[in-house]
Parts: C-alpha cells; sequence; structure tokens
C-alpha cells in the first residue's frame, strides 16, 4: 500500500470549502484525493490525473464511495490546461501535486523502477511500450558517456557520476544492460567501497536521475504546476509535495515568480517537512517538502 506524505498538513494548507473544484494531478492510489472527499463530506469536484493507469484504478476504487464528484483523467499533469478544457474547465479552485513514483509502481509495475528488484530496465512511465518509446536500457545502452555523465550528474546531483558513466560504458561494451541488477553492479563497481555502505543505496541517485531523464520529468511539472496556478479561481491554492532538492528549487522558482506578478502570495514562505514521527514511519517520507501557493 502506498502511504500518502504529509497529508494533515496538506488539507490544512489548501483551505478547502465545500463545493470547491479540486484538481488532483497526481491521483496515485488515491489517498490525498480521498481526505480532501472526506474533509468536504464528498462535496467537491475532483479531476485526478495520472500518468499511470493502474494508479486510477486504484484511485477510484478508493474514492468510491465517498459521495465526491469524480473524473479520471489518464494523462500527464503536463496536459492539465488542454485535457481540461476538452471537458469544459477553465476554472479550478484547489490543485495538489505530490509528486514522484507510487509505492505500488515500485514494487509491483515491473518496470524496473527499483533497484531492489531484478527486472528489465525500463523506468518509463508511458502506458504502452513500443519500439518508439524511450526507455532506460535505450538510455545506458546508446548514450554518450559525457551525457550519462551529466545526467547522473545534473538529475541525480551524483558525485560519482563520471566514474558511474564510465563503468556503464565498459559494461555494456561487453554486454547489453538489459537488468536492473546488472546497472546496479556497474555502478557498484564504480564507487568508492565507502559509499556502498552509506546512508542511502549507492543506485538511489543514478536510479533517479535516468527515471527522470527518461520521462522528462521537470519540464512536465514546471508546464503542470504553471498551468494549474494560472486555472486558478482568486483565492485558490495550489500544494506541491516535491521528493528531492531539483523538484523543490523548481517549485520555490515558479511559485516566486508568480508571488512577484502581485497575483499571488506564498501561504508557505518556508517548505513544510514532515514530522520525526512520520518519517519514522514512513521512510520515503524524509526528503518531502510541500509548498502552497495563493491567488489573490
Ligand atoms: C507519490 S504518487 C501520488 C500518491 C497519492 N497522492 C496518494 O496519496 O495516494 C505520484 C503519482 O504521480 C504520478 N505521476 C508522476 N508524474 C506524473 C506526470 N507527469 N503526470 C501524471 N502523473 C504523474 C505517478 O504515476 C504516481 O502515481
Amino acid at each position: 500500500m502506498h502511504k500518502s506524505v504529509l497529508i494533515t498538513e496538506t488539507i490544512e494548507g489548501l483551505a478547502l470549502k465545500k463545493g470547491d473544484v479540486v484538481v488532483d494531478g497526481t491521483a496515485g492510489s488515491g489517498g490525498h484525493s480521498f481526505q480532501i472527499a472526506k474533509e468536504l463530506d464528498g462535496n467537491v469536484k475532483l479531476y485526478l490525473f495520472d500518468m499511470d493507469e493502474d494508479a486510477l484504478i486504484r484511485a477510484e476504487e478508493k474514492l468510491k464511495d465517498t459521495g465526491a464528484i469524480t473524473e479520471y483523467v489518464h494523462s500527464n499533469f503536463k496536459d492539465i490546461k488542454a485535457r481540461l478544457g476538452k471537458l469544459s474547465v477553465t476554472a479550478i479552485d484547489k490543485a495538489l501535486f505530490d509528486l514522484g513514483l507510487s509505492s505500488p509502481q515500485l514494487d509491483t509495475s515491473g518496470r524496473g523502477f527499483s533497484f531492489l528488484r531484478d527486472e528489465p530496465l525500463y523506468m518509463t512511465m508511458a502506458r504502452d511500450i513500443t519500439p518508439e518509446t524511450l526507455t532506460a536500457m535505450d538510455v545506458v545502452n546508446t548514450w554518450g558517456e559525457e551525457n550519462l555523465a551529466d545526467i547522473i550528474y545534473g538529475f541525480g546531483e551524483e558525485r560519482y557520476s563520471r566514474r558511474i558513466a564510465k563503468a556503464i560504458v565498459d559494461m555494456r561494451m561487453r554486454k547489453k544492460i538489459e537488468s536492473t541488477f546488472q546497472l546496479v553492479e556497474a555502478i557498484k563497481n564504480a564507487v568508492p567501497k565507502s559509499y556502498l555502505h552509506g546512508k542511502i543505496h549507492p543506485a538511489t541517485k543514478t536510479f533517479q536521475a535516468i527515471r527522470m531523464a527518461v520521462n522528462n520529468e521537470l519540464p512536465s511539472i514546471t508546464q503542470g504546476v504553471t498551468d494549474a496556478l494560472e486555472m486558478l479561481t482568486k483565492g485558490g491554492r495550489c500544494a506541491v509535495i516535491t521528493f528531492h532538492s531539483l523538484e523543490d528549487r523548481i517549485i520555490k522558482n515558479v511559485f516566486r515568480d508568480k508571488a512577484k506578478e502581485g497575483t499571488y502570495i506564498l501561504v508557505t514562505k518556508k517548505p513544510i517537512i514532515p514530522s520525526k514521527e512520520e518519517t519514522k514511519e514512513n521512510p520515503r517520507a524524509r526528503s518531502a517538502k510541500l509548498r502552497i501557493i495563493e491567488k489573490i
């Protein structure tokens, strides 16, 4: 099961009102949306987006008895404006983005998102994998060493990026890299021994970086959040939960620029982070940051 992060803080921060039109850009298992519906006794219209169809099925099951009016949209949230437009929605009261992956995607998608499972190295969130779909297998087997090092450093903030890129290229010259465990082996071969026993698994940052490149994640976040902000009604709020510094920087900058325009105010000057109790109970929450903005 997916444990929703910063749920109380998000619900409070959205200042929900009965009758709100709410967009959940990242439905996942429906945890946040369920709580929103509960808070408003079902008096809410919810548009739930997710790129992953299985997530929408889980969310629908979770929300079915809440009384909320729901619409499930199988789409990247970067297309929020166009997809809502098709449904004749041009204004929304609240928007929520809880970025990253949900636990079932890591554990059961079979797509190679987790370095703890030996699976084919796809890492794509695309519904169907066709020969045209970019996968992590394409990235590690065909991208140049320098390019690999740049994305591992740029998206993963991995200090051993150059060594890891070289190890990937050395490995693929011997044999095509097709599985997560092959990639983990290349990473382990590249990094110093001390790094193998650090706080986080040595493959964490490289996996994150490759996943972000495969799914073109950062541009989608900028686009989706910017468009959601523009669709907000006066007094409308947008809450975003990020899980690493690059995502948080994007949100901080998008919010700051909007606040400078004078038509939005920051509800959170500093991001809200989970309590010690929450991180203890849910290690996935440890790097979460919540930022909220209001249209005035
Ligand atoms: C952390 S989970 C959300 C969990 C949810 N808030 C809950 O409480 O159950 C993030 C979800 O966002 C989806 N997602 C990530 N990037 C996306 C994008 N660009 N467009 C649409 N969905 C995306 C993932 O497929 C995943 O299901």
